[in-house]
């Protein structure tokens, strides 16, 4: 087996354990980050040629209104912070990553006619440096969802997009009925599911408060 075999096998089964019990990222998180900081170097021409945020572009094209704050969590090297920040020209997008080598290479793909509007921060999603509300917006574009802080930093009435280039076949990977289940418990709502084939996403909305 190789090694990209081996890391997409990781991947799945770290999505699996923490799916069952996120108290387990205290173990995994120190191999996701290595693994993910060793992969920085190559994470754009691994993701060259596909259609890799297809899905989550789609999800975007049925956020209304435009958001004013967003974060894409996961983000890599900061490519669906690009699309968010493309598809709102007003909205001020923060990638956040917990491998320092991504962050750095998504700084350096960051275009001169973004920088104004997007940052990039070090950060564990599991628990964020950010305030309760803060976005308009979360996406994640392959990424293990920590729901309880999903629900804390997004808005009352904010967007949640989580997609997955490959759908069901992506290492990282969360079949809607359990995103679902998960969500719909802490107060999201109007939930869609989008195919771009093979790409899946999932978008929802925190309910405004009545
Ligand atoms: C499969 S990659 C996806 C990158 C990008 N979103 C994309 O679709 O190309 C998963 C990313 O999530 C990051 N990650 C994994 N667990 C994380 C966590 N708890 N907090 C923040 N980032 C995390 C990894 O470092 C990696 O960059």
């Amino acid at each position: 087996m190789n090694a990209e075999t081996l890391g997409r096998r990781f991947a799945r089964l770290a999505t699996n354990l923490v799916m069952r019990n996120p108290r387990l990222w205290s173990v995994l998180r120190r191999p996701i980050r290595f693994q993910f900081d060793r992969l920085a170097p190559r994470w754009d021409s691994m993701r060259s040629g596909l259609v890799a945020y297809a899905p989550y572009e789609a999800a975007l094209e049925r956020v209304e209104p435009p958001p004013k704050r967003a974060l894409d969590l996961g983000t890599g090297t900061g490519g669906a912070a690009f699309a968010i920040a493309r598809g709102f020209p007003d909205t001020e997008v923060v990638g956040a990553d917990i491998a320092g080598q991504m962050i750095e290479q998504a700084r350096r793909n960051l275009p001169d006619d973004l920088r104004d509007r997007i940052r990039f921060d070090v950060a564990d999603a599991s628990k964020l440096p950010y305030g309760d509300g803060s976005f308009d917006l979360v996406g994640l574009s392959n990424m293990i969802p920590f729901f309880d802080e999903l629900e804390r930093v997004a808005a009352p009435g904010g967007w949640l997009i989580v997609a997955f280039s490959g759908g069901a076949d992506t290492p990282i990977y969360v079949p809607p009925e359990r995103l679902r289940s998960e969500l719909e418990r802490r107060g999201f709502t109007d939930f869609a599911e989008i195919s771009t084939d093979p790409g899946t996403a999932m978008l929802a909305r925190k309910r405004p408060p009545a």
